[in-house]
C-alpha cells in the first residue's frame, strides 16, 4: 500500500482553503484501498509562528476534531500530533545534515517571511525565527519518516515537497536507497484557494472563511467575498469567479452544469452567492454538530491521537534504527 501523508498546522482555525486545498482530497484518497493514510497535526511546525500556549493547545484540538468531524476513521488512519513522535526530530537533525544552506535559503515561506519584515522594518507579529528558517528540513522529516510516497497538499507546499525529495536523493546518494522519494499531489482546479480580498487564502492575510463558522457569520461571510462590477443581468464567467470554484466543491455534478449555464446567461452575484451558501451549508450542518461535539471532549482527542502516534511509531521506531546503522551509528 502506498503511504499519503499530510499535515496541517495549528495556528489559526480550519479554513476553506485547508479543506479543500489538503483535507478533501486527502480523506477521498483514504477512501481508496491502495492508499495507507497518515495525517498530522503539525504543532512544532506550528511553533515558528505561534507563541500563545492556551491558545496553541484550543487549535490543536480544533485540528483533529475538524478531521474526525470530516469522517476520518481513526482505525484506518495513522492520526497523530508531531510532537508526539520524538522519531521525527532525530531524523529532522539527521536530515539537517544532507540538507545544504543554499536550499534553505530558496525556500518561498521563509523568503516571503525575510520580505515582509523587510518591507515593516520590523515585524510587528513575528521575526524570522531559526523554525522558519529550517522548517524545510523537520517537513521532509515528517515525510520522509513515515516513508510517505503522496502529500496531498494545496500549491503553496510544492516546494517544500520537492525540498524534501531533494534531501532524501542526497542522502540516498551517499547510503543507498534508504528514503522512498515522495510525491506532492496538488488539486489542479483550486491549487491556490482565493481568500475574502483576491490574495491566497491565508491564516496569515486573516482573508480566511473559517470552515464550521456559525450558518449566519457564513453567510456575511460569503457576501464579503470580492467580485467585479458587471451589472445583474450580464453574463458571467464561472472559470474565472472564486464563487463558482467553491460552488463546485460543494455542489452535486448536475447542480454545478445548472449553475454554469445560469453564469453564462446571467446570473447577479447576489444569487450566485445565495446559491452558495445553500449547497455549502447543506454539506457542513453535520460536521459542524459533529465538530462541536468532538471539541467539548479534549481527553477523548488526546487518546485518539496518542493512540494514533503509537502507532506511527512502529514504523518510525525500527525504520530510524535503520537509518542510524546506515550512518555508522551504534544501535
Ligand atoms: P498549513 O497549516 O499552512 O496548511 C495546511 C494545508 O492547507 C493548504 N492550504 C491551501 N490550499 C489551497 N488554497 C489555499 N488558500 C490554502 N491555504 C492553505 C496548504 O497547502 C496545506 O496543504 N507546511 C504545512 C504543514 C506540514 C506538512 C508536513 C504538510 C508540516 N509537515 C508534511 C504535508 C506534509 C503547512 O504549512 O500547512
Amino acid at each position: 500500500k502506498k503511504t499519503i501523508l499530510t499535515g496541517i498546522k495549528p495556528t489559526g482555525q480550519i479554513h476553506l482553503g485547508n479543506y479543500i486545498g489538503a483535507i478533501k482530497p486527502a480523506l477521498q484518497l483514504a477512501k481508496q484501498k491502495e492508499f495507507s493514510p497518515a495525517y498530522f497535526v503539525a504543532d512544532y511546525h506550528g511553533l515558528t509562528k505561534f507563541h500563545q500556549a492556551d491558545e496553541f493547545r484550543h487549535l490543536s484540538y480544533g485540528i483533529a476534531a475538524t478531521w474526525l468531524a470530516l469522517g476520518l476513521v481513526p482505525e484506518e488512519t495513522i492520526f497523530y500530533r508531531q510532537s508526539d513522535v520524538p522519531e521525527v526530530f532525530e531524523l529532522n537533525w539527521i536530515l539537517a545534515c544532507f540538507a545544504s544552506k543554499g536550499l534553505m535559503n530558496r525556500a518561498h515561506a521563509y523568503k516571503a517571511m525575510v520580505d515582509n519584515n523587510e518591507k515593516m522594518e520590523r515585524n510587528a507579529d513575528f521575526g524570522v525565527n531559526m523554525g522558519i528558517y529550517t522548517y524545510p528540513i523537520l517537513m521532509a522529516a515528517d515525510i520522509l519518516m513515515l516513508k510517505t510516497e503522496v502529500v496531498p497538499v494545496g500549491k503553496d507546499q510544492i516546494q517544500h515537497v520537492e525540498i524534501a525529495r531533494d534531501i532524501a536523493e542526497s542522502f540516498n546518494h551517499v547510503y543507498g536507497d534508504a528514503f522512498v522519494l515522495p510525491e506532492y499531489l496538488v488539486q489542479e482546479e483550486v491549487a491556490v484557494l482565493p481568500g475574502l480580498d483576491g490574495r491566497k487564502m491565508s491564516k496569515s492575510y486573516n482573508n480566511t472563511i473559517p470552515l464550521f463558522e456559525e450558518p449566519k457569520k457564513l453567510q456575511k461571510l460569503i457576501n464579503k467575498i470580492q467580485t467585479d462590477s458587471l451589472p445583474p443581468e450580464a453574463p458571467k464567467d464561472p472559470e474565472s469567479s472564486i464563487i463558482f470554484t467553491l460552488y463546485q466543491q460543494f455542489a452535486s455534478t448536475v447542480e454545478v452544469e445548472q449553475m454554469r449555464a445560469q453564469y453564462l446567461s446571467g446570473i447577479s452575484w447576489g444569487e450566485a452567492k445565495k446559491e452558495l451558501f445553500i449547497v455549502m451549508n447543506r454539506f457542513l450542518e453535520e460536521p459542524r454538530e459533529n465538530y462541536k461535539e468532538l471539541i467539548a471532549s479534549p481527553e477523548r482527542l488526546n487518546e485518539i491521537l496518542l493512540e494514533g502516534a503509537q502507532k506511527a511509531r512502529t514504523i518510525s521506531a525500527p525504520f530510524l534504527k535503520e537509518i542510524k546503522e546506515k550512518i555508522g551509528f551504534s544501535v
